[in-house]
């Protein structure tokens, strides 16, 4: 069971502001609830021990095991790059935390040796933003061939009170900082490889060739042309395994 005396707040995450249950259907709809009813603000802290009915992007459902995952949401104020900056600091922590090389899949997997590690769900409720983040920490055994999970990559249990109280100090800073972009091209996966990449009006390919400001990806298509899409406009970006681009060798 999480021991919450042992995560620390900062300064926007107080400690006073954390709410731990020992079992919760989502998080995600705690924290909705609590703005709806007025007590949720910035700064908010949900942390489920359990979590049985927790809700992924796309409608997907998200599993967590009792105990080994690590599964919060917490409150902020809407800013923009929310998730980049989330992507950001969830790399970030793994980094310190757990000596972990961790890629950024656009918009906001969080992927170690090409298998997913943690998922980022972000909402918004009247003039704040939710972030749920969902990640395997003590798992030994996943259901998804994709999945991964901090202990299967360090071989060593992990801390989920360390884990969560080094991200909420990493993501305050985030929150500040400034060149977000530049920091989040360096743990990019798929840079320079061919994509493809799921839109509402269809499916499109090309080449990854950056990310802009706005932390939209920026695409040269089969037929030449640059196209960009919007963290909210893509639903899925996969990698493919040969260029399309006839011609091309790389
Ligand atoms: C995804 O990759 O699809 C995002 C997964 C987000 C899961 C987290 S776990 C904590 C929070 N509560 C939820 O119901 N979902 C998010």
């Amino acid at each position: 069971m999480m021991d919450i005396d042992r995560i620390y707040g900062s300064r926007l995450f107080t400690k006073e502001k954390f709410l731990f249950y020992k079992r919760l259907p989502s998080t995600q709809d705690r924290a909705k609830e609590l703005i709806k009813n007025s007590v949720g603000e910035a700064g908010y802290v949900i942390v489920a021990d359990e979590q049985y009915r927790g809700r992924g992007r796309l409608r997907r459902v998200w599993s967590s095991r009792k105990g080994e995952s690590l599964t919060f949401s917490f409150i902020t104020e809407k800013i923009p790059l929310l998730s980049m900056r989330t992507a950001l600091s969830v790399a970030e922590t793994l980094e310190e935390e757990c000596g972990l090389r961790a890629e950024i899949e656009w918009p906001n997997d969080i992927v170690v040796n090409s298998r997913k590690i943690c998922g980022i769900l972000i909402e918004t409720e009247r003039n704040l933003a939710i972030i749920g983040v969902g990640m395997n920490v003590n798992e030994t055994v996943l259901p998804l061939e994709s999945a991964t999970s901090v202990r299967i990559e360090t071989g060593i249990p992990a801390s989920r009170e360390a884990i969560l109280s080094l991200f909420l100090s990493i993501f305050e800073s985030n929150l500040t900082r400034e060149n977000i972009m530049d920091c989040v091209r360096e743990y990019l996966s798929f840079i320079d490889r061919y994509v493809e990449i799921q839109t509402e009006n269809g499916v499109i390919r090309g080449e990854f060739i950056n990310l802009g400001e706005d932390g939209e990806i920026i695409i040269r298509t089969e037929s030449g042309s640059i196209a960009s899409f919007l963290p909210g406009e893509a639903k899925r970006v996969h990698k493919l395994t040969a260029p399309l681009l006839a011609g091309t060798d790389r």
